[in-house]
């Protein structure tokens, strides 16, 4: 499980391309405090957080004590990542917060010059970006940190021409390049299909219109987003807004709001992101309901077989662990359908086998020798009477 946590709740760009550089979500001086943080990710750990992002819809490197927030994931086990615009032209936090455990850190682009740059990271520099990518290369060249760094190319069509030039810049001071296709456009702006508050209605007869409306989504079920007051919102897709906003992550029941989120109008009609459900999805959907209905003992649904796969996944068994034993099983049961397929075939080409013999000796056996010409002429004189 993926949380994006924001631990600001600004960001010094206006991309032309997000809510936030739009300011759709408006800039505050607000911070999330260091004692929430940690509270937050003891119940993410506990709801089974892989990695966190201190990232979703603003700069992470404009909190002074980033790096604070990191050691934090960190020293509970969890994969820590951020994503930066790197336009910042003091950037006095960089090192310690590598140093306290990033996994992987994206430095978002959008141009190599800053005409092209501009047109959507608007309010930012290029060149500044470049400097920090060169001072950041630099201190890793001597260092042993084990860390990926993305310059994270965000192309449109206008910037295509660009992306060599920022792929030969990237390669030259050993970092990975990336390009990643971008949404909306930047050159007509912006975005969102509702406003902050607006009720959001669904004309019901469009749910289930598209074949894949009502299929789990994997904003959904695998990433959750948490504001800097610690809110949870409906996903990491649409922004921070008041009619996406669930409840507080530590003040409300996690099951409940999983279905919240699961039950949430926008969704019906979305659709984005749509997969097959899985039988983790299943279980989940029936873990939180029967959490919310029936209480903390609640283990699942009826049958044998689920009863025993909700006793797995309340074990907190990891997703890989999951998917590897789904995974295990459907390939024995094909295995096995695949066994007695062949089986049948090698009996049958046998059952064959013992034909053919059987109408070779018939043929050749002297009885049907002398017969078949005579069973001949009988056809041929009850044709002619
Ligand atoms: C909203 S940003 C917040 C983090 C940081 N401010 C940044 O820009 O990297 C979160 C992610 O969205 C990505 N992003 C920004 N604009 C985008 C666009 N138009 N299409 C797709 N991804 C975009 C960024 O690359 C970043 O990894
Ligand atoms: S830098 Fe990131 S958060 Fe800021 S406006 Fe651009 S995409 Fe949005
Ligand atoms: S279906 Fe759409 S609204 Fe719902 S979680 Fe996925 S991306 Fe968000």
């Amino acid at each position: 499980m993926l949380y994006y946590i924001d631990i600001v709740d600004a960001c010094n760009l206006r991309c032309r391309t997000c809510v936030r550089g739009q300011r759709k979500v408006k800039n505050s001086q607000e911070k999330m405090s260091f004692s929430r943080f940690k509270k937050i990710v003891v119940k993410a750990k506990e709801k089974g957080a892989t990695t966190v992002g201190l990232y979703n819809w603003t700069e992470p490197f404009l909190h002074p004590e980033i790096n604070k927030f990191v050691k934090e994931v960190v020293d509970n086990n969890i994969h820590c990542v951020l994503s930066s615009n790197f336009s910042l032209s003091e950037m006095s936090t960089l090192i310690d917060t590598l140093e306290a455990g990033v996994s992987e850190l994206s430095v978002s682009v959008s141009g190599f010059t800053n005409d092209i740059y501009q047109i959507n990271h608007s309010g930012g520099d290029i060149e500044v970006v470049k400097r920090n990518l060169t001072d950041l290369a630099q201190y890793l060249s001597g260092s042993s940190l084990d860390i990926k760094v993305y310059v994270k190319y965000l192309e449109f069509d206008y910037n295509r021409e660009q992306i060599s030039a920022f792929r030969e810049f990237s390669e030259s001071l050993g970092l990975n390049f990336q390009v990643y296709p971008a949404s909306g456009d930047p050159l007509t702006p912006v975005l969102n299909d509702f406003s902050t508050t607006d009720e959001i209605t669904v004309d019901v007869r469009e749910i289930g219109s598209s074949e894949k409306s009502l299929n789990p989504c994997a904003l959904l079920f695998d990433v959750i987003a948490l504001d800097c007051k610690g809110d949870a919102y409906l996903c990491c897709a649409y922004g921070n807004f008041e009619n996406c906003r669930i409840g507080n992550f530590l003040e409300m029941d996690y099951e409940k709001m999983m279905l919240s989120r699961l039950f949430h109008p926008k969704c019906r009609t979305c659709t984005l992101f749509r997969r097959n459900p899985t039988n983790r999805d299943l279980t989940d959907i029936g873990r939180w309901f029967g959490k919310s209905f029936f209480g903390e003992d609640f283990i699942g649904l009826d049958s044998e077989s689920s009863r025993k796969q909700s006793v797995v996944y309340s074990t907190e068994a990891t997703e890989s662990e999951l998917e590897n034993e789904a995974l295990k099983r459907s390939i024995t049961e094909y295995e096995n359908k695949i066994a007695a397929l062949n089986r049948s075939v090698v009996k049958r080409d046998a059952d064959i086998a013992v034909l053919n013999k059987r109408i070779g000796d018939i043929m050749s056996s002297t009885s049907w020798r002398i017969s078949s010409p005579l069973r001949l002429l009988k056809g041929i004189l009850q044709k002619d009477s």
